[in-house]
Formats: structure tokens, sequence, C-alpha cells
């Protein structure tokens, strides 16, 4: 990490700035557009609609952004900010900024070994990383890179609970200190872009790494049969699909023959749309690590998960991927952090570009925020290193907003911070 002795925020400013004078720009653009701009430039088409694309006509994914530009920050003056202190506690557990980086699977359709370049520039960061249950490197390898820098594991329910024990006993194993089960992924989302290039990174062997690499699924490859149903058609481009199957396969030692049936027991079996709260149990019986719920968009599933002695919740909509048409992830914020925020940390993600809209989840209630998207974009325009980058802007952002708004410490922060547009609107015409 950088010498943050007067902040990230100035110090990353002023290295910009110096390097400025050499001629030399940041690799991964600090405005937001410029990023995605980038990032579209370097992806191929179809990866950049399974990254960039939402579901249905990507309502949700404006909504998510329309969210934000209602809350607005209110500046305070005449505090002294010389020293300000991002840090926050989770589960017993001291971290130096509220910035994760959130789950995301199938990493590697915007470069190879896209999960391990993530975990480094985490780790150099000191930013904690979420190791998807949908990566393209197994878990291990990641938190093997990752020194003592805080790791989570994200789960999805497979239908066989023999997976999910070894997936969370493999979790435990390699250091992670939560578990965050996802709910709202129980099946794909209408995803437009992708059925328009009908494009599915996992029929590719893209995205299963911690399947391909775990004992108890490939135990389950020599049954597996092949349903006429899933057999594409042959092709150039079926052909082309199974040498990637293949070549991913024998990354994790598979033959060729496992390496398609691990392709097909995967989409048999990696979701399971009958999960319901009497499964949770289970999951409790099987780990002592916090549990975090990933997906929670309404107050009552909020406190269902309180009563259930869930230890946190994530509220997201996956970042607009699910439903189209849903409400807007941060206008669900406030009311699930007064219906639970007294009994257990509410995490946020979905729609956070920049450091003032971490600040603006913040003050709404949430102890940590988790960054997705941008940080697969700096993946794609510059590596680790743009991923380190993209890191800093965004923690430097928070940290400058956070002095000029006349605010020290990120645990202190409240609603008092901001001032809801809409609703003064509303005010003013009654
Ligand atoms: C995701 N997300 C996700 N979530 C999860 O729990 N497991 C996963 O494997 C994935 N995979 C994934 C892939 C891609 C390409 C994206 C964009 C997202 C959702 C992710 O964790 C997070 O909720 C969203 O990215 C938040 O939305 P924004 O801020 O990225 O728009």
């Amino acid at each position: 990490m950088s010498d943050h002795s007067e902040g990230p925020g100035p110090t990353h400013q002023r290295a910009i700035y110096i390097d400025g004078v050499s001629g030399v720009r940041p690799a991964a653009p600090v405005r937001a557009a410029e990023l995605e701009r980038l990032a579209e430039r370097a992806m191929t088409p179809r990866a950049w609609a399974y990254v960039a694309g939402g579901a249905g006509m990507e309502s949700t994914l404006r909504a998510n952004r329309d969210a934000f530009d209602k809350w607005k920050i209110v500046p305070r003056m005449l505090r002294d900010t010389t020293r300000r202190d991002l840090s926050v506690e989770l589960f017993g557990q001291t971290f130096s900024s509220p910035l994760m980086l959130a789950p995301i699977g199938a990493l590697g359709v915007v470069c190879r070994d896209a999960d391990l370049l993530v975990a480094r520039a985490a780790a150099a960061e000191g930013v904690p990383m979420i190791f998807s249950n949908q990566a393209g490197v197994p878990m291990e390898q990641c938190a093997a890179a990752m020194g003592s820098t805080p790791r989570w594991f994200q789960l999805y329910w497979n239908t066989s609970n023999d997976v999910v024990a070894s997936f969370v006993r493999r979790a435990e194993q390699c250091g992670c200190s939560a578990i965050v089960l996802t709910l709202d992924t129980t099946r794909l989302g209408w995803r437009a872009r992708d059925l328009d290039f009908a494009h599915l990174p996992f029929q590719r062997g893209e995205g299963i790494a911690q399947y391909t690499s775990d004992p108890v699924f490939r135990s389950t490859l020599k049954d597996v049969r092949a349903d006429a149903a899933q057999k594409p058609k042959t092709s150039l481009a079926s052909l082309g699909a199974l040498i990637s199957i293949v070549t991913r396969g024998r990354r994790a030692g598979l033959s060729a023959g496992e390496s398609v049936a691990a392709v097909r027991q995967f989409i048999a079996t990696a979701s399971r749309p009958s999960l319901t709260w009497a499964d949770l149990p289970f999951l409790r019986s099987i780990t002592k690590l916090p549990i975090v719920l990933k997906g929670i968009q309404h107050p009552d599933d909020a406190r269902r998960a309180a009563d259930e002695g869930i230890n946190g919740i994530v509220v997201s909509n996956h970042g607009g991927r699910q439903v189209d048409g849903a409400i807007g992830s941060l206008d669900a914020l406030p009311e699930i952090v007064r219906a639970v925020g007294d009994r257990m940390p509410v995490l946020f993600d979905s729609g956070i570009r920049s450091g003032a809209d971490a600040f603006k989840a913040l003050a709404l209630g949430a102890r940590a925020v988790f960054l997705g998207r941008p940080f697969a974009f700096g993946l794609a325009v510059a590596g680790e290193r743009g991923v380190r980058e993209v890191i800093r802007h965004v923690l430097a952002e928070l940290d400058v907003t956070l002095g000029l708004a006349g605010q020290v410490k990120v645990r202190d922060l409240s609603q008092d911070a901001l001032f809801h547009a809409a609703s003064a609107g509303e005010r003013l015409d009654t």
C-alpha cells in the first residue's frame, strides 16, 4: 500500500499530479464513463455484453444509478478534517476501509487468470476480495496470492449439499472469514444482451474452476450422461467451444471427456430454485463463519434474516442483472437499515461508481460497500494495475469527499450528511 499518512485521498491525488509532470497519466481513467468506454474497447463484444449488461431492458441498471442521483451530499464547514478515519469493523475484524471487491464470476471472459490478477491487486491495496463461486481460478490459488489480506467466499447453493459443504470447507481452509450466500440468482436472469449473442460463458467452460477443482464435484463426473437436449449441433463454433472447455479442463487436470462432463454437470446442478429459509440451518450447521445473505431488497426479508440468526446482509440487486424493472438498490437501503441496522451489519452494492457514491451508501447506513463492475473494467483496461488504480481512485475520492463534507470518520456517517432531492421537492408541493 502507498503511504497513507495524510490519507489515501491526498496521497493518491498528489501522486497522479506528480506523475503528470513526467507525462504519465492513470492507466485506468478516473472518470467512470471514460473507464467504461475504454473497457468496452478492450473487450470482445460478447464479453462486454456479459459484464456490462443487465436483465431485460436494463431499467434496474438505470434505477441503481438514478437512486444515487436523488441523494445529495450536504457539506459542513469549519470542522478540522486534517485526519480522517476510513476504518470499519465487521464481525470482529477491523478493515482499513469500507470498500470490498464484489464477487464477480466468469471474469475469464475479460482475460486469462483474471481472478488471480484481481486477488493480487486487492492484496496490494489492502482491500478484501470476495471469491466468486463462479470464478475461473480456484479459491486456493487466489488465497495464496493474498497474504493476510481478508477474503470472503461467495456461495451459490448447489443441488447437492455435499458440494455446498465441500466448498464451505475449502473456503474455511483457505482463510475466508465469512460466507456470502447469494440468494438472488437461484436461476439466471433474463439477460437480453447475452441472449442476443447466444452466449453464456459457462457453456464454454469459463467460470467453473471452483467446481473442476473440487473433489466432491469431480467424483460425480463419471455418472454424467449427455442429455440430447444439451448437445449443441456440430459446427465450427461448437468446435471452438469444445476447445475452450477442454483447455480449461486441462488446467484443472481433467481429461477431455471429464471436461465436457463437468460443464454438463455444472449446468444441471449449479442453482437450486427450491431454496428456502428452511435450508439455512444446514449452512449454519457446517460452519462457524459469519453467514451473510446477499441480494436482500425487502425489509421483511432483512428482519427474517436477523430472526434466523444470520450474521449480516448485503442489500444488492446483483447490479441489475436479475430482475428488470426492480427497485434501485440504494432506494431499498434506508428502510432496511431502519429495520435491522441495530441487529446486524448491513452491506451494500449495485451502482457504486465512485467514492462519492460510496459516501452516500455509507451515510445511509451501509457498514461497508462492494465495488463491482468498475474493477472488472479496470482489469480489462490495464490488468492487475488497472484494478489497483480503480481501487485507489474510489478510495481516494471517498477520503477527499469525507473531508470536504466536514466529516472525519466513516463510522460516524449518518443520513444527516445527505439531502434527498426528490422528497424535498415533494414537501414543497404540499
Ligand atoms: C456479478 N455479480 C455476482 N454476484 C455473486 O454473488 N456471484 C457472482 O458470481 C457474480 N457474478 C457477477 C458477474 C458479473 C459480470 C457482474 C457484473 C456481477 C454481482 C456482483 O457481486 C454485484 O452485486 C454487482 O456487480 C453490483 O453491481 P455494480 O455496482 O457492479 O453495477
